[in-house]
């Protein structure tokens, strides 16, 4: 299984910065079998972006998408309008389901509609603060990925990625701690096993899981050394250049 690093811009950078920092990049990073790097811009910055990429190198995602093709939801990008520019997109991201209202069977539609579109989902799910205090964090991985997979076939799990992001230690919430990687291993472990309760042990296994949650240069190697974490899907350091790289080159280091 190849090493996720993702890194979702968020609403940062104008389509013209964010070209500017795609060819700085593409200048930096080589090409690495092993580490799959992936970029989230802005929606607008997609189809440019498509043109400029070295898909050698590295993969484009969406940020979001809507889960019909077509239709009369005016303002919606739809996973069809995206096919073919984006190889993934992030699903179900904390600051959609709670910055956005973005539900559960919301974002199961979602997913099956980037599936139905040849996008791989990155299906993002994770606890809350409160609920971690009130001891729910379980419950809460097992409901999300039972509902964020719903529409998925049998046949097609095997195109998800699963990405946990604790929402307490994403960077942008106040008060964010960056999670011990004890913890993490925690709940990879039970989201492998949530996974095997409802799937089986074989979707479980090869279900790649990433780590989310002020991830940056001097803890990356940490996480990525998790057992059953299979990359790391960053905001704030995917935003600077010195940073994400390095985070790359110590994706590769773990992996060689
Ligand atoms: P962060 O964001 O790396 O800035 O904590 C992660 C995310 O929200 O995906």
């Amino acid at each position: 299984m190849k090493t996720y690093i993702v890194g979702n811009w968020k609403l940062n950078f104008t389509v013209g910065e964010a070209s500017i920092y795609l060819h700085k990049l593409l200048k930096k990073v080589p090409i690495i079998r092993e580490v799959e790097v992936v970029i989230a811009p802005g929606a607008l910055a997609l189809q440019p972006l498509s043109l400029q990429i070295d898909r050698h190198k590295m993969k484009l995602a969406a940020q979001n998408g809507f889960y019909r093709d077509y239709g009369a939801y005016t303002g919606e990008v739809s996973f069809n309008q995206m096919r073919g520019l984006v190889d993934y997109a992030i699903i179900g991201h904390s600051e959609r389901r709670y910055i956005i209202g973005e539900d559960d069977k919301m974002i199961g539609k979602k997913v099956a509609a980037a599936i139905r579109n040849k996008i791989t989902p990155i299906l993002c799910i994770g606890e809350t603060e409160s609920e971690r205090a009130f001891g729910e964090t379980a419950d809460i991985i097992r409901d999300q990925l039972a509902s964020g997979l719903m529409d998925v076939s049998e046949e097609d799990l095997g195109k998800v990625i699963i990405a946990y992001e604790p929402v307490w230690a994403i960077s942008s919430v106040k008060g964010a701690k960056p999670a011990a990687p004890d913890d993490v291993a925690e709940a990879v472990k039970f989201i492998r096993k949530a996974l095997s309760d409802i799937y089986g042990a074989k979707v479980a296994e090869n279900m790649p899981i990433l780590f989310g949650g002020s991830v940056n240069p001097s803890n990356a190697g940490a996480y990525l050394t998790v057992p059953g974490v299979n990359g790391l899907l960053m905001g704030g350091s995917s935003l600077i250049l010195s940073e994400f790289t390095d985070i790359i080159e110590i994706a590769k280091r773990v992996r060689s």
